[in-house]
């Protein structure tokens, strides 16, 4: 498996939620217990169909991406939930970024509310970013605060922000981001 901040005991963590019920608990305990056949040879597309028969949620779908499917709580919290190894390891990260980050940092971080083996809660925000000038001139100084307090923001686009209830632009998608400046992710990129 692919670590990052050499984190792969920090993939399996505790699956207790106070917005989950025991059922769905175990329907993503489930999936999740199928990612490593499915992940090599299936399309997005074909992962996003048997996640969601298996999974059976309630939930609308309000986006994916590569890695994860992302549901509507409809209590002002979203739910990713891992499509691959890469997505197992990104809702892990986020988490322990954002437990662990600079206190200055956490405001730019959409916030994390609970996370278990292979799913993340997170608080829902605007994602409709305009792909204009003034959004990018943001992103730059977004990127360099990340970087000023020791987070390096692999994969920061604006695809990956959006808006806090203040307005303000926050981080939706940190899976890729480091503290750790030994991360394998760097010695692809650099
Ligand atoms: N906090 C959030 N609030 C509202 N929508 C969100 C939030 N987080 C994610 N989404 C939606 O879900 C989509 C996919 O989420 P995310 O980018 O985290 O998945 P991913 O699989 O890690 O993406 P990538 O392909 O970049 O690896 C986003 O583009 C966005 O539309
Ligand atoms: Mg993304």
């Amino acid at each position: 498996m692919w670590p990052i901040n050499n984190g792969t005991e920090r993939i399996h963590q505790q699956n207790k939620s106070t917005m989950l019920s025991m059922q769905e608990i175990r329907a993503i305990e489930s999936w999740i217990s199928q990612i490593g056949i499915s992940s090599f040879y299936k399309t997005v597309g074909q992962k996003i169909s048997t996640a969601s028969k298996t999974l059976k949620f309630k939930y609308k779908m309000i986006g994916h991406g590569l890695n994860r499917v992302v549901y509507d709580l409809n209590n002002g919290y979203i739910l990713k939930i891992a499509l691959s190894e890469v997505g197992l390891i990104s809702n892990a990260n986020e988490a322990y970024i954002y437990n662990n980050c600079n206190e200055e940092v956490k405001k730019y971080l959409c916030p994390v509310k609970e996370h278990g083996t292979g799913w993340i809660i997170m608080k829902k925000v605007d994602t409709k970013v305009p792909f204009a000038i003034k959004e990018y001139t943001k992103l730059i100084k977004l990127e360099l605060k990340l970087l000023r307090y020791g987070i390096i923001p692999i994969d920061l686009r604006l695809d990956n922000v959006g808006y806090n209830e203040n307005d303000e632009m926050v981080v939706i998608d940190y899976g890729l981001f480091t503290m750790d400046l030994k991360s394998p992710v760097l010695r692809w990129l650099v």
